[in-house]
């Protein structure tokens, strides 16, 4: 705790009360108000977090005016360039970059727990064919916390750390399985001498009849994009989990509730939005008219891809996958006109005022959903390829809050302003409405 302290006057009686400051490493530092309610008898509002830290953490890093994004110190566009996907999920769960040992032992933890348990594949067949994936995802992710009863204790942290590997190992099986079910194809079962992004791949577009082999690129682009998705700090997902996770709920049930906020199109359903968006727009000529429905406050339509809470500079995950779309578009010998398209509007965006003094930036989702199509993924995917990724940052981010000394269930208070006491009425005499 820093010397630093904030201290609060209440303006009618003259009252002071002093603050300690919670001091960060980069970044704002915090006024630490838990003494509050109990010094003056008041709360604090604040319905969107837009000045709330809900807990403190050590695992990604955002600089939203610079536009940086660093998980455990290392930057995004160097780990996106120089580690592997499973070696970003070590570094959220361990703090650190693996050394090689502990690299191949890691990779090691998390092939064994690939397949899923055979009786999962009867979840399955309950949902309807026209099931969106993302609801499958919810119910069997939720579904896994009554097959592994063996590492359901969070209070042992081997426990927590075999629910982890598990979580982070079937995850693409069940993602895959939901594209499979969708597609009518039979399942493909994990292959343990592939990659995580090859084995992923594999699952998803192999079918029995064939041979398949992903190009080292396509695994690649994979790769890069599980990275460029694996944590994104104390976002509406994230926190979801956390605040699940703060009833000592178990972790499997916790990750379902994160995919179910994940799914709204203001968070990771946006890249599906996207491509809708796009499709919707359909030309560039068309292209000035939706801008002015986006700025139109009567209009509901919104630029998808556009604006971020944190982010008021160019998202740098989108700045890779924009520098990366031209590469994975030429290697799969796609040439979609939807990439024309989205960089005229990103460009014509940029120079509207509107955009300019919001600062309203191209985010992540942006240029996803256009790689992901161009891979083969249908547009109801997207998400659940975010979710495959984001399951890294919750668990890390459960197993953080788990760990912290002195952890206690997450309650908001609230402003209550609804009707004051009053009498229950006898039915016959309750006023007539409307
Ligand atoms: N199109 C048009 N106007 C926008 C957009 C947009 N995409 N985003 C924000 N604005 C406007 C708002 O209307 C508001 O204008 P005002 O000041 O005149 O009222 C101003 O910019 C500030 O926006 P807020 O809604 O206050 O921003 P907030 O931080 O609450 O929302 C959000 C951020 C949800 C991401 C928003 O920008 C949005 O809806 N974007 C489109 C959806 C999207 O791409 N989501 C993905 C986010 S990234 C992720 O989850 C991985």
């Amino acid at each position: 705790m820093s010397k630093k302290t904030f201290t609060l006057t209440n303006d009618q009686t003259g009252e002071n009360w002093t603050f300690p400051v919670v001091e960060s490493t980069q970044g704002p530092s915090a006024i630490d108000i838990r003494p509050l309610f109990a010094k003056t008898g008041h709360l604090t509002l604040d319905p969107g977090f837009t000045s709330t830290a809900s807990c403190s953490s050590g695992l990604t890093f955002i600089d939203g005016d610079e536009g940086i994004l660093q998980h455990r110190g290392y930057d995004i566009r160097d780990l996106a360039e120089n580690t592997s996907f499973l070696e970003v999920a070590h570094t959220l769960l361990y703090g650190d970059l693996p050394n090689r040992k502990e690299k191949e032992e890691f990779e090691k933890n998390i092939i064994y727990h690939t397949m899923v348990h055979e009786q999962i594949h009867h979840f399955f067949r309950g949902f309807r064919r026209d099931a969106h994936p993302m609801a499958i995802m919810c119910g069997v992710v939720g579904a896994l916390s009554s097959f592994y009863h063996d590492s359901l204790d969070i209070w042992d942290p081997r426990q927590r750390e075999i629910s982890a590997h598990r979580l982070i190992a079937k995850i693409p099986t069940l993602a895959a399985m939901s594209l499979k079910y969708m597609l009518g194809q039979p399942f493909v079962y994990p292959r343990n001498d592939m990659s995580y992004a090859e084995n992923f791949l594999h699952m998803c577009f192999s079918v029995p009849a064939e041979r398949y082999q992903p190009s080292p690129a396509l695994v690649k682009a994979m790769d890069k994009i599980l990275i460029l998705h694996a944590d994104h700090e104390q976002n509406a997902s994230t926190s979801t989990v956390r605040l699940a996770g703060s009833s000592q709920a178990n972790p499997f049930a916790c990750i379902a509730s994160g995919i179910a906020s994940l799914w709204g199109p203001a968070h990771g359903g946006a890249n599906q939005a996207v491509l809708e968006m796009l499709k919707q727009i359909g030309h560039k000529n068309n292209i000035p008219q939706y801008l002015e429905k986006a700025k139109d406050k009567d209009d509901p339509f919104r630029l998808m891809g556009f604006g971020h809470r944190v982010y008021k500079n160019y998202d740098p995950r989108a700045a890779v996958l924009k520098s990366s779309s031209d590469a994975v578009l030429d290697e799969l010998g796609v040439d979609d006109p939807m990439l024309e398209l989205a960089r005229e509007l990103e460009s014509i965006a940029l120079e509207d005022d509107y955009f300019i003094e919001r600062k309203l930036f191209p985010n992540v989702d942006f240029y996803s959903g256009i790689i992901l199509k161009a891979m083969g993924f249908p547009t109801e995917m997207f998400t659940v390829l975010f979710a495959v990724a984001r399951t890294v940052g919750w668990i890390s981010q459960w197993k953080e809050m788990i760990e912290e000394p002195g952890h206690r269930i997450g309650r908001p208070r609230q402003v209550y302003n609804g009707p004051t006491l009053r009498p229950v009425l006898p039915l016959k005499k309750r006023p007539a409405k409307g």
